[in-house]
């Protein structure tokens, strides 16, 4: 790997919410090389919006520092906003243009030609699967709709750095495969992307290295592979039919699995990291069978982010926002 590209270095960021002062950013480092992407990977609350906003300049960190291939974030924000690209949150789209309306501005604002700007647009709407909807106003967008041209709003320049917040929450399966696409093809062809997402399983597709990010901090980094590695490959999760069953399916289970059960929020299904998914589970099954425990569900899944945190913090995935 090449040396950094988004570099951030101990990010301390608070809030004042009413009499009690809130931590976003506490501390936080990352190192990203160039025509990589980054995952930052946490529950809500975590600090990734926060840390998105500091690299891309819409607010200023308490302490830190921040660079963008060598360029002070804090220092010159004006040079930075001419690199990247951002699609988020907050992010605004004219609720009164159209969507085509909406790219052709953005265009626009960054000194494409007319003629230019007008062809990336109709680009991007035809990338984006937004035909239908590149003559009506915003303001009459289904949330899936409204994702899909604040992400092609992003990519109307062809930043070499481009920063998505939960680019995919509240696409529908086929709209995230695109998106999926669209960003590999970007990446196949340089540009950097520093991307946040609550999904492992995304983070895992589309991301060179994941920080999981708990209470503002990089809690763990590595590839997709090397975090599930440390929580454990696969898993096998039952679910018994009679709670007074679950006692004896614990044992069962606990003869065959490689770690430690964890017990589901309805208290009757169980869950057990393994080396071999399938062959684990049908001789649990076969176990369970002989045993008489009854069973409402059985199969085999991959980790996800609660596993993760389970694993790194002892404790489950909290929702800090009400
Ligand atoms: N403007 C603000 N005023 C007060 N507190 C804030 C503000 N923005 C963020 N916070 C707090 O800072 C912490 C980090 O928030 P942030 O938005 O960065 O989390 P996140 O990881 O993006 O979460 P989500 O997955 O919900 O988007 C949270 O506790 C949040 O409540
Ligand atoms: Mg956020």
């Amino acid at each position: 790997m090449g040396e950094a590209f988004i570099e951030a270095h101990n990010l301390i960021k608070t809030y004042r919410a009413g009499k009690k002062t809130v931590v976003a950013l506490d501390g936080l480092s990352l190192s990203v090389p160039k025509g990589t992407v980054q995952a930052l990977l946490g529950p809500n609350g975590a600090g990734k919006t926060t840390t998105v906003k500091v690299l891309t300049t819409l607010i200023r960190p308490d302490s830190g520092s921040a660079h963008i291939d060598g360029v002070d974030v804090m220092e010159n924000p004006e040079r930075i906003r001419r690199m990247i690209g951002v699609s988020g949150q907050y992010a605004a789209v004219d609720e009164n243009l159209t969507g085509f309306e909406n790219l052709d501005m953005v265009g626009r604002l960054y000194h494409l030609s007319p003629a230019q700007s007008k062809a990336r647009a109709l680009e991007l709407i035809e990338m984006f699967d937004l035909v239908e909807a590149a003559d009506r106003v915003v303001k009459g967008f289904s949330g899936g709709m409204r994702r899909r041209i604040d992400l092609a709003g992003a990519l109307v320049v062809n930043p070499p750095v481009l920063f998505l917040d939960e680019p995919t929450t509240g696409l529908d399966p086929r709209s995230r495969l695109a998106l999926w696409d669209v960003i590999k093809s970007l990446v196949a062809g340089g540009t950097t992307v520093l991307l946040t997402t609550q999904y492992l399983e995304e983070a895992d597709q589309l991301a060179d290295n994941i920080a999981v990010i708990d209470e503002g901090k990089v809690i763990a980094q590595g590839s997709g592979d090397e975090l599930k590695l440390l929580v454990g490959g696969q898993r096998v999760e039952i679910t018994v039919h009679n709670l007074d069953q679950v006692e004896a399916a614990r044992k069962v289970l606990a003869r065959h699995v490689d770690g430690e059960i964890t017990t589901g929020a309805d208290e009757r299904t169980l869950v057990g990291p393994v080396v071999n998914a399938a062959k684990t589970l049908q001789v649990v099954l076969k176990d369970l069978a002989d045993s008489g425990v009854e069973l409402n569900d059985a199969g085999m899944r991959r980790p996800t982010l609660d596993d993760v945190f389970l694993q790194l913090t002892g404790h489950k995935v909290e929702s800090v926002n009400a």
